[in-house]
């Protein structure tokens, strides 16, 4: 691995005393809540439901009296219900799966974009990254808060950004050697399908320039990230978000000790639940992710359920809380080569074609790196009877364009006659048969 340069100097708010960043978090909340009450009706209204009002937050523990954001609040507003700003001081939107046909929609103002160009380029700094730095970013550039978010990250410390977004691995790789960047951010998958390229062109880990690479938007492990060490001779970091939080940027690991992302607490102000009861946890226990945005303008979220599973952690390069590995969902979004998926998104493109049964099956496989989809679904008995082989297999790559350009991932889309899969005579439909090997 090549050698680190010097110590670039850190925010004073990141090696400060717990009672600073309290007092902080606790005046930036009184804020975010006032802001958010004073100016997005249906959050108001929920409040006024629970019999809650801005003036109860008097401590942090207070906040466990509100109610929570979920993603539903988001479609049932879709697209800008829930901004709390005019659209016209809207600098940015982004955008992400919602659990059915349409996206969710998130807003930024310009203060909110450079916040979040401030916190990606403290994620790069605390993975090693200094100005004068290459940066690779292979993210998918577009609605997907990736791309932008790692570049305007990456242009704010002070780096040579490279803007490639995903796809097109061997001109990523020709690039690569060319340009000699010093970092890549990307998704852990595909960067073991571009060090696969370095592999067959014999290009040898010490002879790739990458120093460093900043991976995030799916669950990894630490055998992935040996794995990528290894083969890209680079430190492997870990960065964590979610676009309706604000996108990458929320969480992100220290090189110095590589044992979870940091959650940047002075914007973010992170609760674990009882994904059951919503009851609020004690650090260290494995619940749900919850977040109350300090800062954020446009679209403030208030205790906002991210589904994923993990647990606090105490600090230890920095003096904010860090967060373990997500080790699951409480709900049954799939992340699928970087892109979140519903199955009920896929269900209904299903049940849009008349042709089609409402029986189906997803199965999820890994191929060497990637991940794979099959949607496995059966025709209705009378097209059984009267479609030609060749038309039935027209329902098949009709169903699979759909998918591609609504839902946004590659399928392969089998299409059995009548009766071909199983069904289930007592409780739920079994559908998703995730097959991937388990991320330790
Ligand atoms: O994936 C934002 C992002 C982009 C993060 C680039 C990191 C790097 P969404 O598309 O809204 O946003 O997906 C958010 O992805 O709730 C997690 O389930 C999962 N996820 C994101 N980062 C990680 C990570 C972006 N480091 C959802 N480890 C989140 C595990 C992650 N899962």
């Amino acid at each position: 691995m090549a050698s680190q340069k010097g110590k670039a100097p850190l925010e004073a708010i990141e090696t400060a005393s717990r009672d600073e960043i309290s007092a902080l978090q606790l005046k930036r909340l009184k804020w975010s809540i006032r802001h958010t009450y004073d100016n997005v009706a249906p959050y108001r209204e929920k409040c006024k439901k629970k019999g809650v009002h801005p003036d109860d937050l008097k401590r942090l523990s207070d906040l466990s009296k509100f109610p929570f954001m979920v993603k539903t609040d988001l479609r049932d507003h879709y697209p800008f219900g829930l901004f709390a700003v005019p659209r016209e001081q809207v600098a940015r939107l982004h955008a992400s799966s919602g659990t059915t046909g349409k996206s969710i929609v998130v807003g930024y103002t310009w203060r909110d974009l450079d916040h979040w160009a401030n916190l990606v380029a403290r994620s790069i700094r605390a993975a090693g990254g200094r100005a004068g730095d290459m940066v690779h970013v292979a993210y998918g550039y577009g609605m997907f808060t990736g791309g932008l978010g790692a570049h305007y990250g990456a242009e704010r410390l002070g780096c040579t950004v490279v803007p490639m977004s995903g796809g097109q691995t061997e001109k990523q790789v020709t690039q690569i050697v060319d340009f000699r960047p010093d970092i890549i951010m990307v998704t852990p998958s595909y960067s073991l399908v571009i060090a696969e390229e370095f592999e067959r062109r014999g290009i040898a880990p010490r002879d790739i320039s990458l120093r460093v690479g900043i991976f995030g938007a799916e669950p990894w492990g630490e055998g992935m990230r040996g794995e990528i060490e290894r083969k890209l001779g680079i430190d492997a970091v870990d960065i964590y978000g979610l676009t309706e939080v604000m996108g990458p940027g929320v969480a992100s690991e220290c090189v110095e000790t590589k044992d979870g992302p940091v959650i940047w607490e002075d914007h973010f102000y992170p609760e674990i639940i009882n994904p059951e009861t919503g009851e609020v946890l004690p650090d260290g226990e494995l619940g749900e992710l919850v977040f109350t945005s300090l800062t954020k303008e446009a679209f403030p979220v208030i205790r906002y359920r991210t589904r994923d599973l993990t647990r606090l952690l105490p600090p230890t390069a920095r003096s904010f809380r860090r967060m373990g590995k997500i080790t699951g969902r409480s709900d049954d979004m799939l992340i699928i080569r970087g892109v979140n998926v519903f199955p009920s998104q896929i269900e209904e493109l299903i049940l849009r074609d008349a042709r089609l049964s409402g029986n189906y099956q997803l199965i999820i496989t890994r191929d060497g790196h990637l991940d794979n989809l099959e949607v496995r679904c059966e025709l209705q008995r009378e097209a059984t009877a009267s479609l030609s082989s060749s038309d039935q297999a027209r329902v098949g790559t009709g169903l699979a364009e759909r998918v591609k350009t609504l839902v946004g991932v590659t399928a392969k889309v089998t299409v059995l006659p009548v009766d071909s899969l199983p069904r289930t005579e007592v409780g739920k439909a079994k559908r998703v048969f995730d097959e991937r090997p388990k991320q330790v």
